[in-house]
């Protein structure tokens, strides 16, 4: 496992074979908020110098506990939060607002109740002005990528839970981003719908060749994608380590890998990382 601290020059000691698609350099961020009062404003330092890089195919997860800036850190790489200092670099150039190199997957789905799951997943490409027929076959195709091609003319309270994240993730591909921002996307799923999406994950990312930088709480979800992983330490955010996921690229599936000593050892170095006390058994 190979370990590096926010304090070393982060960029310099990976190997430089891999080009980096997203960059994240010494960003800051506060929040102005009312006091308790509601009389006068307070600042809430929530990011303080994040940087690390995520290179070209590479997953890499967030970790870090529940308010320590995660979500405001992908709203920030994709443009649509400002932050007070630092840049956000794709392909070596600093972005400033939203664009179509970058997807973006919720926590919910959140996909549009009156449409169905194909007319849901060409709705980037609708607002592109992508010619009907193309956009048709795009979605289709997509539906096909996430096992989904027989839900093409249901509606979003037909499809459970694990089906709409599905969609959720299909409609991110549709306009092609070379990046994809995941916050928590599988949370809110049963531990089995989670495993199986985890797989489909791997494999729609090895099959489109994107890059990714995915949230999650979980650490046990983190180890398995994840090329590496950043933990953010709280208040204000900040990098506390970058960790090396050695068996990243033959990852058996995750019980298998959950067997490991490799494993465990990771997790155990996490969540002593995130401040836990003691570590439940995974259940
Ligand atoms: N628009 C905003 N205005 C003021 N404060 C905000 C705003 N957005 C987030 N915050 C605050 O910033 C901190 C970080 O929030 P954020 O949502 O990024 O955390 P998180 O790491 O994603 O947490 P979780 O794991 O619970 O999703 C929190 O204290 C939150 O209350
Ligand atoms: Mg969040």
């Amino acid at each position: 496992m190979t370990i590096m601290t926010n304090d070393e020059e982060i960029v310099g000691t990976r190997p430089a074979h891999r080009r980096v698609k997203l960059g994240v350099r010494k960003v800051s961020k506060t929040f102005r908020i009312r006091s308790e009062d509601g009389k006068t404003q307070t600042h809430l330092n929530v990011l303080r110098d994040i940087s690390f890089d995520v290179e070209e195919n590479e997953i890499v997860s967030l970790i870090g506990e529940s308010g320590c800036g995660k979500t405001t850190l992908l709203r920030i790489v994709q443009g649509l939060m400002r932050h007070d200092a630092g840049a956000i670099e794709v392909d070596g150039h600093a972005v400033s607002g939203p664009g179509r190199d970058r997807g973006f997957v919720f926590q919910q789905a959140s996909l549009l109740p009156w449409r169905t799951a194909q007319s849901n997943v060409e709705f980037g490409l609708e607002i592109q002005g992508v010619d009907p027929k193309i956009r048709a076959e795009r979605a289709k195709q997509l539906l096909r990528l996430v096992g989904l091609d027989q839900a093409a003319t249901r509606y979003p309270h037909e499809l459970s839970g694990g089906m709409q994240q599905r969609i959720g993730l299909a409609r991110a591909m549709a306009i092609d981003p070379s990046i994809l921002l995941m916050d928590e996307p599988f949370s809110a799923l049963d531990a089995q719908t989670r495993e199986v999406l985890q797989r489909e994950l791997l494999r729609i990312q090895a099959d489109a060749k994107t890059t990714i930088l995915f949230v999650t709480h979980d650490l046990d979800e983190a180890i398995y994608l994840s090329n590496r992983i950043v933990v953010l330490g709280a208040r204000p955010g900040r990098v506390k380590e970058i960790i090396d996921v050695p068996f990243a690229g033959e990852r058996p599936d995750l019980p298998v890998l959950r067997g490991s000593p490799e494993f465990q050892e990771i997790r155990q170095h996490i969540w002593q990382l995130i401040g836990n006390q003691s570590m439940p058994a995974h259940t």
